[in-house]
């Protein structure tokens, strides 16, 4: 079971971002005990993060993975602002989880450059952007690095941290454990499109879109290639549809424009994207998905 300790000892972690990965990083972190400023410019947004995280807690608690007060006291130990600067203001730790867009991330870090402590670690969830670039609009870069979270955040144990060319050792140390704190196990990885992990992750993606527009075989035994023939948990397909390809398409782009030509997005995944078929969070993808998780289409 995981337990919490006095959050007062903890501090303060700030969430910059309530999408899919900013509700999962507010919940692990008021879990462990942290207190927790969530931000988004959407009322809506903050609110269906609010609701998700009851939910995932509560199923959870339901398999005794953690008991009702730290529950409780997760949930109540989340806040939400409508301001960066005001969910910064005497937080620890900064993780925005904000859209993959260079120019949105590099203006929250100058919003957050101003309002944060002088001793906060500033951290992005970016999934493949420079962390040197979005460092660059910050006055101490050596306080800035990845800290790169995997959906579903509550029940993934990887955190990878992402050093920029400016991060300090010292930093680089705090936010490792700090991830132990959060349960997690860190790695850590040079700034370099794609890092470790997403790198790696989009090649199967992408090659098993490819496979499904040259009629290779059906999504289904696309992914159960994977799940069964390599023990994959979850086929590259399904793994699109719950991470989003809307996420997946601007890790595409951003890889193709920096490492070639083996990242260039598929058209099938362009048109889906088009068509407002995102995965998971809209409800279809290359499945659709219902209460009972996914279905084929
Ligand atoms: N909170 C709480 N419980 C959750 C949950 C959440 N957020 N998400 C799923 N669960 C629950 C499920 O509801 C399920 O509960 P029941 O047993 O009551 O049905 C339970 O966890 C286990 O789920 P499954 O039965 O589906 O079993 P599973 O063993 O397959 O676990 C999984 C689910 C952990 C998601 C697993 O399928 C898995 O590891 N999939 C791969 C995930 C992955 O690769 N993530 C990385 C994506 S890349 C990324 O995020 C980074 C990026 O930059 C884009």
């Amino acid at each position: 079971m995981t337990d919490t300790t006095d959050q007062s000892r903890k501090g303060r972690v700030a969430v910059l971002g309530a999408g899919t990965m900013g509700a999962g990083i507010a919940q692990v972190a008021a879990t462990a005990g942290f207190s927790v400023a969530l931000f988004d410019v959407s009322k809506g947004q903050l609110d269906k993060a609010r609701a998700s995280i009851a939910q995932s807690l509560e199923k959870l608690a339901s398999k005794a993975k953690i008991d009702a007060a730290t529950k409780d006291r997760a949930l109540s130990s989340i806040v939400t602002y409508d301001s960066v600067e005001d969910a910064s203001r005497d937080a620890s730790f900064v993780i925005e989880a904000a859209p993959e867009r260079m120019e949105l991330k590099r203006e929250l870090f100058t919003a957050v450059d101003r309002a944060a402590p002088a001793d906060a670690l500033l951290a992005s969830n970016t999934s493949s952007l420079s962390i040197t670039e979005i460092a660059s609009v910050v006055r101490d870069p050596s306080r800035v690095m990845g800290m790169h979270f995997f959906n579903p955040v509550p029940l993934m144990e990887l955190l990878e941290v992402v050093r920029g060319v400016r991060t300090t050792d010292a930093n680089v140390d705090r936010a490792v454990t700090f991830a132990k704190t959060l349960g997690k196990t860190a790695i850590v990885v040079r700034d370099f499109p794609g890092f470790a992990t997403s790198r790696l992750g989009v090649v199967i993606g992408c090659e098993a879109i490819r496979m499904l527009e040259q009629g290779v075989a059906s999504a289904e035994d696309i992914d159960r290639a994977m799940e069964l023939g390599y023990r994959h948990p979850m086929g590259p397909l399904k793994l699109g549809d719950l991470v989003g390809l809307d996420v997946r398409l601007a890790i595409l782009e951003h890889l193709h424009a920096e490492l070639g030509e083996q990242f260039r997005p598929p058209a099938l995944l362009r048109q889906m994207v088009r068509a407002g078929k995102l995965g998971k969070k809209s409800g279809e993808g290359f499945y659709k998905w219902t209460a009972d998780g996914p279905q084929k289409p």
